[in-house]
């Protein structure tokens, strides 16, 4: 019988496998800004992230960070940086996020991006080594474990990862706790409105592929309420005046979409 731990050991590994492969693969040479891979699986024919995800000027930013974007929306956008904060990136990849943080946080500021898969990690140090940043570090591990500080971060981001996680009542349970009282989460992800079928659940291709992780609106909600989080707000991404964080959950097959995902870490709280 396969175990709980088994299974979400599985998807780690699927999800490392593939996010490995693209590290691995990837040749700023061969790609350009506009071409670059996305987070979904291709095969899926879900049009879920799109090539052309920030508002900002990419330009002073070199191809190796630019083509590696992977996610499904812009995080920066949402997550009101100022000078001198600490941020946390869960699920840094290449690392195009916490560099934009970087610039909006300037050098009083820092910069910590978490990722568990090692080519990610190289591709992301030689990429901060490229840009000469030193308030930007980054740090293998997993979401649901964080190796980070309790209360030590102002602002935690994310751009396509939590989706990929088969535990994400452990992923809020930890952003909570490493963030400051007051502290806010800006996540960009993959949900859905209704539920993949455990068939298409067990596909580790599409689960990689940032597809059938993504869980229904209502259920990320009501687990980042558990977690602590107050001013839960969901919203899709082309769709930003629409309040989905208190819908009931959907019954029917999923329908997948972009979100732009926030909540806050109450200031009186005992974490
Ligand atoms: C779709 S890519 C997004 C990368 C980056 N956020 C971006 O926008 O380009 C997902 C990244 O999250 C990492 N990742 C996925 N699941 C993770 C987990 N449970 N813990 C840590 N990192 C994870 C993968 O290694 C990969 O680098």
């Amino acid at each position: 019988m396969t175990t709980k731990t088994t299974s979400n050991e599985q998807i780690h590994l699927a999800v490392q496998e593939r996010y490995g492969r693209i590290a691995q693969d990837f040749q700023s040479e061969l790609t350009v800004l506009g071409q670059n891979a996305t987070c979904c699986d291709p095969d899926s024919g879900a049009d879920c992230c799109g090539s052309d995800l920030y508002d900002v000027d990419l330009s002073q930013l070199p191809a190796d960070v630019t083509g590696l974007s992977l996610g499904c929306g812009d995080p920066i956008a949402i997550a009101s940086l100022e000078p001198g904060q600490t941020v946390l990136d869960l699920g840094s990849g290449g690392g195009i996020d916490c560099f934009l943080a970087a610039e909006r946080v300037g050098p009083t500021g820092h910069v910590i991006g978490v990722d568990m898969t090692p080519a990610m990690l190289e591709k992301a140090n030689r990429n901060k080594a490229k840009l000469g940043v030193e308030h930007v570090e980054f740090r293998q591990g997993q979401i649901e474990a964080l190796p980070v500080d309790g209360n030590s971060v102002d602002v935690i981001i994310s751009n396509c990862v939590i989706n990929l996680s088969p535990d994400k009542t452990a992923v809020f349970q930890e952003a909570f706790r490493v963030l400051k009282p007051g502290g806010r989460l800006a996540v960009s992800d993959m949900v859905t409105r209704g539920k993949f079928a455990a068939q298409e659940r067990a596909d580790m291709s599409a689960w990689a592929g940032c597809i059938t992780g993504a869980e229904d609106v209502a259920e990320m909600a009501a687990w980042m309420r558990a977690a602590g989080f107050s001013q839960v707000s969901i919203q899709k991404k082309d769709e930003v005046d629409v309040e989905l964080a208190d819908v009931a959950p959907h019954v029917g097959p999923a329908q997948i979409f972009s979100a732009r995902i926030t909540a806050v870490k109450p200031q009186a709280t005992q974490s």
